[in-house]
């Protein structure tokens, strides 16, 4: 079991970080950005947890412009494509674990962190509540089926950015409600996203 607390932390546009605590209090920050202070005070109000992992979604610089100011207050390794392996499981204590997903499409290096309870999906730019990131339309096309396809439909899907009514959803409602995740076929999507991009 994990608790999902979603920071708004500002940033460029609208940037979610996420603190992600496992039932045995093994913490993940995903993507330190924007105002470090809020990361730090959900830390704070979270009460006891030991530091696991610092999870990058990808590697531009609005995800992680607060890396610095996180690692002096949360000592823990930082984890992204670079030194992940595809499905490889990161340790979040006993019985818990965060699985990596490659997601290319967004960036070469864009990963989803899946909670191993399917209860979160950690998206990135990958996928927004309304929306999806620009790049490369047939790797997203591609990645966009890989999540609808292999995901059950009560996962919420936690995004990178504040895009949509909500800030959150499951899958099953962003299957209903997201343009992008509805394109079944590569031509449709790439009509979609070239007109977004
Ligand atoms: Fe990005």
């Amino acid at each position: 079991m994990f608790r999902v607390i979603q920071i708004p932390v500002g940033g460029l546009d609208h940037n979610w970080s996420y603190l992600v605590i496992s039932s045995d209090g093994c913490a993940a920050i995903i993507d330190p950005c924007g105002d470090s202070g809020k990361i730090r005070d959900a830390l704070m109000n979270a009460g006891n947890i030991t530091p696991a992992a610092i999870l990058l979604t990808h590697a531009h610089r609005d995800h992680m412009d607060a890396l610095n100011d996180v690692l002096e207050f949360f000592h823990a390794p930082v984890m992204g494509y670079r030194n992940l392996n595809n499905h490889q499981h990161i340790d979040m204590g006993k019985d818990n674990y965060l699985e990596v997903i490659y997601a290319p499409g967004h960036s070469y290096d864009s990963v989803l962190y899946r909670a191993g309870d399917d209860s979160a999906l950690f998206t990135g730019d990958t996928l927004f509540v309304d929306c999806v990131g620009f790049g490369d339309s047939d790797a997203l096309f591609h990645t966009l089926r890989y999540i609808a396809d292999n995901f059950p439909d009560h996962i919420t899907v936690y995004p990178g950015h504040d895009y949509g009514d909500v800030p959150a959803a499951t899958l099953g409602e962003l299957k209903k409600s997201n343009l992008f995740l509805r394109c079944t076929t590569i031509e449709r999507f790439r009509r979609a996203h070239r007109m977004m991009n």
